[in-house]
């Protein structure tokens, strides 16, 4: 595959925003990442426009965005603080970037698909599902620096990354075929009371509005697009949050400063207590989103108001109910990955605030 890199923002708008069409990804990029199949990662042109206008669509649909609300209170409550909470009782050392991408990992197949795999709890379970996704990540890149006869080779040997990598597209294929397929008896007998008040996922979404889409939604397409979907939400998330606790643990006036916006929107009696944030709280925290951008720098994303609320409400939660300890002696570096991950994790200890 030929490369051209740049660093100049104006021109990544120009090729992935203004003039995209003259841009196509093209045949090999597809054969790279084949497992993606036919989702908006993989497609170009009309089909990519589609695909992008419907999902758009979907993500800021308001039943959507109740969706949204519920299942990131829900893993945060219940899933992020109690975790958070017996680190911080029995001072124990945690890898808070591994913790972020459990929360991602459930929250994204939470969003597309309404299922839970459970990644986000105590006893930290090896999930064969989102180990798959991060097998199949690991090949792809490597895809792009060997020589392409050896990966050639390994794949016809069914060893090494590829091995991994068919290996891991079974395991994707069998659990998004069961979800589907569930997906698609619930839909049948959707309560449109409960509908509107619990809202929706976006596979629901995709069934029950196919008619509108002019998409082809069988259940392949439906398989492509929950895989895209729960990648392109996953790490992308977790990984934002990882360098931005970071950069916070690193610079106390900023961690003071978020703290400050955050008790600014609080009456005064709650304040200096533990406390949960809602979205409606933290949405126009001028402070904590510039923070939050400045860890992210240039980005052009259809989840972007997704996965603000996400990070929102982990940071604040994170922030303002405990001291977040970085150990020194595990370097946070990046490591050689698709979304740059950290090579050693970030290792912290976590102490409580307040009682
Ligand atoms: C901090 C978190 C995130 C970052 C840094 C990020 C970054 C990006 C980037 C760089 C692209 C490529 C843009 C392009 O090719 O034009 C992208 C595309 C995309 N992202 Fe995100 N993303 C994040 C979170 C999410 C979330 C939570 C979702 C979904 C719920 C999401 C859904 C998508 C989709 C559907 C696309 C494809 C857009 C297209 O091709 O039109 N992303 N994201």
């Amino acid at each position: 595959m030929n490369l051209v890199a740049t660093c100049d923002p104006a021109n990544a708008r120009y090729v992935m925003s203004c003039n995209f069409d003259n841009f196509p990804k093209g045949p090999e990029f597809k054969q790279m990442f084949d497992i993606l199949g036919d989702g908006i990662f993989n497609s170009d042109m009309d089909l990519w426009k589609n695909q992008r206008i419907t999902a758009q669509g979907f993500m800021r649909h308001h039943l959507f965005h109740q969706f949204l609300l519920r299942t990131i209170r829900d893993k945060v409550e219940m899933g992020l603080m109690p975790i958070i909470d017996h680190a911080a009782k029995h001072g124990l050392v945690i890898n808070l970037e591994d913790i972020f991408r459990r929360f991602t990992f459930d929250s994204a197949c939470i969003l597309v698909t309404g299922y839970d795999p459970s990644c986000l709890s105590l006893e930290l379970p090896q999930v064969l599902f989102s180990k798959a996704v991060d097998y199949f990540e690991q090949a792809i890149l490597y895809r792009h620096v060997r020589p392409r006869s050896f990966t050639k080779l390994q794949k016809w040997l069914n060893i090494g990354q590829e091995g991994k990598y068919k290996k891991s597209w079974k395991v994707l294929d069998d659990v998004l075929a069961e979800y589907t397929c569930q997906k698609r008896k619930e839909a049948n007998k959707l309560n449109q009371e409960l509908v509107s008040v619990d809202g929706v996922d976006l596979l629901t979404s995709y069934i029950t509005e196919k008619e509108s889409t002019g998409l082809i939604c069988d259940d392949k397409f439906l398989r492509d697009t929950a895989l895209n979907m729960i990648i392109a939400a996953k790490d992308t998330t977790s990984t934002a949050l990882t360098w931005f606790t970071w950069l916070v643990s690193k610079h106390p006036i900023l961690e003071n400063k978020i703290i400050e916006e955050l008790e600014s929107k609080i009456p005064i009696a709650e304040t200096k207590r533990r406390r949960l944030f809602n979205v409606d709280e933290v949405k126009n925290l001028v402070y904590l989103h510039g923070a939050l951008c400045e860890a992210l720098r240039p980005r052009i994303c259809s989840g972007k108001e997704t996965s603000f609320i996400q990070m929102k409400a982990v940071a604040s939660a994170l922030i303002y109910n405990y001291h977040i300890h970085v150990m020194e002696e595990t370097p946070v570096v990046p490591a050689v990955s698709v979304v740059q991950h950290t090579k050693n994790g970030l290792m912290t200890r976590i102490s409580k605030r307040w009682e």
